[in-house]
C-alpha cells in the first residue's frame, strides 16, 4: 500500500516531569516542563511518515504558534498536511501530560480546534479518501466525524483502523460495523466492550464481544506484557520487548502506525485487494510494531520519541536483549 489517511487530533503537549503525581491537596516540585508536538492523530501520522509510508492528515489547528510548530513538525516527517484546516476561531488543541520517574503518564486534553473537525472537512478532502488504501482514526475528534469518515472509507472499499482512545462506552453500531481493526489497550477494551479485561481470558472474551458487534479484528495492547490479536479464527500473542521506560507517551500511537504500515506490505504481498486483511502476516507486523514501541518508550515526549523505519529494522536485526 502506498498511502494511509489519518483523520485525527493535533495537540501541543505540555509535558511535566515529576517524581510522583501529587495527592489531592498536596503540592510537589517538578523537574522539567517542556512543549512537544503531540495529539493522537498527529502522532500516528508522524509515525507513518517516519516509517516511510505515504500519509495524509485531515484535522484542524488554530492560527497560533502551537499550530505552526505542529504542522512544521509533521511536514518534516513527510506528512501531507493539505487536509489540515487552520482555524481563526479556535486554538490548537493542547495536552497536559504528567510523566513520573517510572515513565508512566497521565494526560488531560483541551480539545480546541480538534473538537471542530466536521464532516465538511472530510468532504472538502474527499480526494484523500480516494487516494488512500487505509484510514486510521482515534477518538480525539468528534464521534460524528469519526463515524462519517468510517462510513465514507468503507463505501470506497478502504481498510478502516480505529484506535478507540480516549475510550468511551457509546460507540455507535454503525461505526463498529465499519471497523476492520480496533486497537484498544486493556482499559479501553473494558470501556468500549463493557466487560472486564484483567486476565488474558477476559481480554479474549471482551474482544470477541466486539467481533460479535461487527468489528473485523481486535488488537489489544497489554503494555509491558505485549499485544494480543483476536480474530474470528483465533488469537495471536506477541510479547513486549524488555526495555527501561523513560516515557510511555505516544508508544501506543507508534505501535498502531508501525503495525498498519507493516500490514499494508503484508496485504500487498498477499495480492489481496485494499480493504481486506486476508493473507496479512500478522506476526511480522506485530513484531515490527512491538520493536517500534519499545524504542519509543525509551525516549521522552510524543513525536520526539518515534523512531524511523531504519531504526526499527536495526533493532529487529540486533541480537535479543540488545535494545
Ligand atoms: O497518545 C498520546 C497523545 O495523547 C499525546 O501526544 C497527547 O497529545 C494526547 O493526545
Amino acid at each position: 500500500m502506498k498511502k494511509i489517511l489519518v483523520v485525527g487530533s493535533i495537540n501541543m503537549d505540555c509535558v511535566i516531569r515529576l517524581p510522583r503525581r501529587p495527592r489531592p491537596g498536596e503540592t510537589v516540585f517538578c523537574s522539567t516542563v517542556s512543549h512537544v508536538p503531540g495529539g493522537k492523530g498527529a502522532n500516528q501520522a508522524y509515525a507513518l511518515g517516519r516509517m516511510g509510508t505515504g500519509v495524509s492528515l485531515i484535522g484542524a489547528v488554530g492560527q497560533d504558534e502551537f499550530g505552526r510548530i505542529s504542522l512544521a513538525n509533521l511536514r518534516a516527517a513527510g506528512v501531507d498536511t493539505t487536509g489540515v484546516r487552520v482555524s481563526a476561531d479556535e486554538d490548537t488543541g493542547r495536552a497536559f501530560i504528567e510523566v513520573e520517574d517510572d515513565g508512566q503518564n497521565s494526560i488531560i486534553v483541551l480539545g480546541g480546534a480538534n473538537t471542530h473537525v466536521t464532516e465538511q472537512d472530510l468532504l472538502a478532502h474527499e480526494a484523500l479518501f480516494d487516494r488512500c488504501e487505509a484510514l486510521i482514526m482515534q477518538l480525539e475528534t468528534p464521534l460524528d466525524t469519526v463515524t462519517a469518515a468510517a462510513r465514507l472509507a468503507r463505501r470506497k472499499g478502504k481498510l478502516v483502523l480505529l484506535d478507540p482512545a480516549p475510550a468511551r462506552p457509546d460507540l455507535p453500531a454503525e461505526l463498529l460495523q465499519c471497523v476492520d481493526l480496533l486497537k484498544p489497550n486493556e482499559t479501553e477494551l473494558e470501556i468500549v466492550s463493557g466487560l472486564p479485561a484483567d486476565t488474558r481470558e477476559q481480554c479474549i472474551a471482551a474482544a470477541r464481544s466486539l467481533l460479535d458487534r461487527g468489528v473485523g479484528q481486535v488488537l489489544v495492547t497489554l503494555g509491558a506484557r505485549g499485544s494480543l490479536l483476536v480474530t474470528r479464527d483465533g488469537e495471536l500473542f506477541v510479547p513486549a520487548r524488555k526495555v527501561k521506560a523513560v516515557d510511555t507517551t505516544a508508544a501506543g500511537d507508534c505501535f498502531n502506525a508501525a503495525f498498519a504500515c507493516r500490514l499494508e506490505r503484508c496485504t500487498d504481498a498477499s495480492g489481496e485487494p485494499a480493504g481486506s486483511l486476508a493473507g496479512a502476516n500478522y506476526r511480522e507486523a506485530l513484531e515490527f510494531a512491538t520493536a517500534a514501541a519499545a524504542i519509543a518508550v525509551t525516549r521522552p515526549g510524543a513525536q520526539s520519541s518515534i523512531p524511523s523505519r531504519d531504526e526499527v529494522e536495526r533493532s529487529l536485526a540486533a541480537p535479543a536483549g540488545a535494545d
